[in-house]
């Protein structure tokens, strides 16, 4: 996710900015281009030449005079303008100091230079005694920076290295990682392919008023396809009635029944690179849709149901090589034999199956507890998360499949 991305990462004089040299060593081995540059409060902690060695880019540290590190003298003629162009510049840690002088645009060193001129995302991730962090003047430094659209990595809180305890620890060095992948948005991997998920419960109707549905809020379809999109996929939500607004750059085609879904997906499914099935199709409708509304007039009443098409199954019938068919199960008994049963019964190349019975896991939660089956008997057990993050680790695996 970060390969290739230009990082300038600032370090200020903190007892923490040994820390920074973790920071520095994982982004780059993440692929990101690593500049680094550090105030004269920084360098009283760490030497240039350890993020120099580590970033295998020269360390900048003054605003006027070249470089210091691998590269020599002679940086770049404006290096806080140069430095400011990166993808993104975050400051770990950054002290009290820093952040009161970005919060009053202050540009009195190469640093704060670069944090005026930076046109990108701003990430701050402070460090500092407790009394130093709670002290209104710093709050208020903070509220400015986010209300300038800069971004601000809470920090944890514990023993600090002055002796006290409470807010002001630097979040570790992968926790800023994470925050700066996220900051930086989703790798368009996806980008080129066709992506078809289906999602919601259908609705069979009884009469012009009344239908026969399931539990499905159509939150983990729609979290796939919002996925997709996010990761540069054309993706076609082919969806029945849910309370959802259409992800971002997902096109969605509205339908009610199970027939009504097979068709749609029936039009889209040939030129389809990933299709997933998140939908909670009815396996059974009514065999007639009264016309006018149902009289209650005797104690029971009966319905005769009849067998709705498969959709599933017909894909897993009609997929061609280099398509990457993904399914759900949703079971409450014998989860991974009937999943099995489901992924060979209807011949995908990934069946995603959740216990339905789990708490957080299946129907209306925004979470979600599954097993990813593959074809070749691989079960990867994953742990309760968002269905927004589990939607990536699908389309991940479903990725992988294509090869
Ligand atoms: O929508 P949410 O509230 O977020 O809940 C998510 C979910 C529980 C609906 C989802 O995670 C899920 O499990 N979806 C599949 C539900 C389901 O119908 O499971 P199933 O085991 O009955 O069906 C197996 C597979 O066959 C599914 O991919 C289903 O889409 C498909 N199917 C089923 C019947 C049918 N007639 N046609 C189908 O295509």
């Amino acid at each position: 996710m970060l390969k290739g991305k230009l990082i300038t990462l600032g370090v200020t004089g903190s007892i923490a900015a040994y820390k920074a040299a973790e920071l520095a060593s994982l982004l780059s081995k993440a692929g990101a281009d690593v500049h680094v540059i550090m105030t004269a409060g920084a360098q009283k902690f760490v030497a240039p030449a350890t993020f120099a060695a580590l970033t295998g880019n020269p360390v900048q540290t003054d605003l006027f005079a070249g470089t210091d590190g691998p590269g020599g003298a002679g940086g770049p003629l404006l290096p806080h303008i140069e430095l400011a162009k990166a993808d993104l510049l975050v400051v770990a840690p950054a002290t009290a100091n820093i952040l009161a002088k970005a919060a009053h645009g202050l540009a009195d060193d190469l640093l704060s230079a670069a944090i005026l001129a930076a046109p990108g995302p701003v990430l701050f991730c402070p460090a500092m005694n407790v009394h130093m962090y709670r002290n209104p003047a710093t709050q208020a430094n903070l509220a400015a920076l986010k209300k300038y659209g800069r971004h601000v990595l809470e920090p944890g809180k514990g023993r600090l290295a002055c002796g006290e305890t409470g807010e002001g620890r630097l979040p570790e060095p992968p926790e800023i990682v994470a925050e700066i992948a996220r900051l930086l948005g989703p790798a368009k991997d996806l980008q080129g392919l066709f992506v078809l998920v289906t999602a919601g419960g259908t609705r069979e109707p009884l009469d012009p008023v009344r239908f026969l549905s399931n539990r499905s809020s159509g939150k983990m379809g729609y979290a796939l396809a919002a996925a997709a999109a996010a990761r540069g996929a054309d993706v076609t939500l082919v969806t029945a009635p849910t309370a959802l607004p259409v992800p971002a750059g997902v096109k969605a085609v509205l339908v009610e029944t199970a027939q009504q879904m097979l068709e749609a997906v029936r039009e889209h499914f040939p030129r389809a690179d990933v299709v997933i099935k998140a939908a909670a199709v009815a396996d059974y409708r009514p065999a007639r849709a009264a016309e006018q509304k149902i009289k209650k007039e005797g104690e029971t009443l009966v319905i005769e149901l009849v067998k709705n098409p498969d959709i599933l199954a017909e894909l897993g019938r009609h997929k061609k090589p280099g398509q990457v068919l993904v399914g759900f199960a949703a079971e409450t008994e014998n989860l991974l034999a009937n999943a099995r049963r489901k992924l060979e019964e209807k011949n995908v190349d990934l069946l995603v199956a959740n216990d339905v019975t789990r708490p957080g896991a299946g129907f209306g939660a925004d979470t979600n507890l599954v097993k990813l089956i593959y074809r070749d008997g691989r079960v990867v057990d994953l742990p309760l998360m968002k269905k927004t993050e589990l939607a990536h680790r699908i389309l991940d695996a479903a990725h992988a499949l294509r090869g």
